[in-house]
């Protein structure tokens, strides 16, 4: 566990550092689901309880207090949650007085609806973790505490994460929170709120301490990183956009790399795409959600492009870039989606040629302008076919990418010790593609040219140079 210390909140941390062993403490367990920015979330969680005097724990039958970072992103996100918590019910029932608590997405979306559980003693929304100490200290048998005040200002910027993740090498930096776009099939306008902006120089500093601290590579996240913008409360002179950002992140070290994550196709600028280009240390990567390939579903998706216009910033990312990795989301099955609709999601994977992606069947998510204004009218079966064909096509697309890499040497940074062999190491190329190649000398951490040898879909299979 790496534990970094903010200069801004340094006071803070120095206080609270109690005489008392780990072991004395009490124990907090933390499972996270959804995206990153929930992984990230947990490490600020993390960084909050230890404050307060919580320790943490791998093992949930040491923890007096369960958390479950939730996901509402599709249906299904959340039943497995539900699972969960049945699991947590035979935890309480065994153990008696331990704490549930269900915190992020799934508890803003649903409130006080998760109590009907009477498993669940405390429910947290994203904005709210300041006070997970005092709504902890408040629980009691028969009042479980809720809080679920979303936030305009919140960014936790003083709060320096507490890494849970063991690799060392790679950290997520929050740089935003919320969104501001309204896509007609997505929750997160509602779980997260609206869109605000981190202070850049809380971000700079969080980075730099990272790299301090050993780590080679950071990953700013925000729902839409393209409209970050920090307004300066002087003078709009001073006022940051993401490609500024992105270069004052860029400037800490050459051997710190700077990824980023999500870009949306309908404000992602040449200024950001330049930007890249001049940095050796920007990874060439960019993960540009397009969702569908059909306009009129673009449409009613309120996506604000077309298909012209992504496939228009998909050129000039390759003119500048030309070995820019570009990653996707797509969604199958979404109102209204008919054959032409789909055969068109296909024939744009073809044309933009991308490295990778996350597919998903359309999940309706009750409250959202599609669940109000569509009906979810794909049968499950065509739903389950058109993305079993996307996900074809697309192992096709990775198959032919990876292929072209082959012969060439990249610069990798070794993230880990290879899960099939302990004689390799694996790390990505900037382009984002996943490598293995012997250890040699090299540790998790370093930099190690590779010349690529043969390939799967997903991986590189390669060897020192
Ligand atoms: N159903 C299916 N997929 C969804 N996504 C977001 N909302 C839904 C939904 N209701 C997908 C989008 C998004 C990714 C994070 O999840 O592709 O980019
Ligand atoms: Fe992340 Fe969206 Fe899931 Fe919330 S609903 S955890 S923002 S993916």
């Amino acid at each position: 566990m790496h534990l970094h210390i903010n200069p801004d909140n340094a006071g803070r941390t120095m206080k609270n550092i109690r005489p008392i062993s780990d072991e004395k403490r009490p124990k907090v367990y933390i499972e996270t689901y959804g995206c990153q920015m929930n992984v990230n979330d947990s490490e600020v969680i993390l960084s909050i309880l230890q404050d307060a005097g919580y320790a943490l724990t791998e093992s949930i039958s040491d923890a007096s207090v369960i958390l479950a970072n939730t996901c509402s992103i599709r249906d299904n996100a959340e039943q497995r949650i539900w699972g969960r918590i049945e699991q947590f019910r035979l935890q309480k029932e065994k153990r008696g007085n331990v704490i549930v608590g269900i915190v992020g997405c799934m508890a803003e979306r649903l409130k006080d609806k998760l109590l009907d559980s009477h498993v669940v003693d405390l429910v947290a929304g994203p904005d709210t973790y300041r006070t997970l100490p005092e709504l902890i200290r408040a629980i009691t048998p028969d009042s479980p505490q809720i809080n679920v005040r979303l936030s305009h200002e919140e960014t936790y910027a003083d709060i320096t994460p507490v890494r849970m993740d063991k690799n060392g090498v790679s950290a997520y930096i929050s740089i935003m929170r919320g969104c501001n776009n309204v896509c007609s099939y997505c929750i997160v306008p509602y779980t997260r709120g609206v869109e605000r902006s981190r202070d850049p120089q809380s971000i700079v500093r969080e980075a730099e301490e990272l790299f301090a601290n050993g780590y080679r590579e950071v990953n700013l996240l925000g729902q839409n990183v393209d409209s970050y913008l920090w307004k300066d409360p002087v003078t709009a002179d001073r006022d940051v956009n993401f490609a500024q950002l992105l270069e004052m992140v860029a400037k800490i070290s050459p051997d710190l790399r700077v990824r980023f994550s999500t870009s949306h196709p309908k404000d992602i600028s040449d200024e950001v795409i330049y930007t890249m280009a001049m940095y050796g240390n920007i990874c060439r990567h960019i993960h540009l959600p397009v969702q569908s390939g059909s306009n009129a579903m673009l449409e009613k998706m309120r996506r604000k492009y077309t298909r012209e216009w992504y496939l228009e910033r998909v050129r000039k990312i390759r003119s500048v870039m030309p070995d820019c990795g570009l990653t996707t989301d797509i969604i199958a099955g979404f109102c209204g989606e008919t054959q032409q609709d789909h055969l068109d999601t296909l024939s744009l994977m073809e044309e933009a040629a991308f490295d990778s992606a996350f597919m998903f069947q359309y999940s309706e998510r009750p409250g959202t302008l599609a669940a109000r204004k569509y009906p979810d009218d794909v049968p499950e079966a065509v739903k389950t076919a058109r993305l079993n064909e996307i996900i074809a096509l697309q192992n096709r697309l990775s198959r032919e990418s990876n292929e072209k890499e082959i012969g060439k040497t990249f610069r990798v940074l070794a993230e880990g010790i290879s899960k099939k062999n302990s004689g390799e190491l694996f790390g990505r190329t900037s382009s984002n593609k996943v490598c293995v190649f012997p250890a040699g000398g090299h540790k998790t951490g370093d930099y190690v040219e590779v010349e690529v040898l043969s390939c799967t879909s997903a991986t590189l299979i390669s060897k020192l140079v």
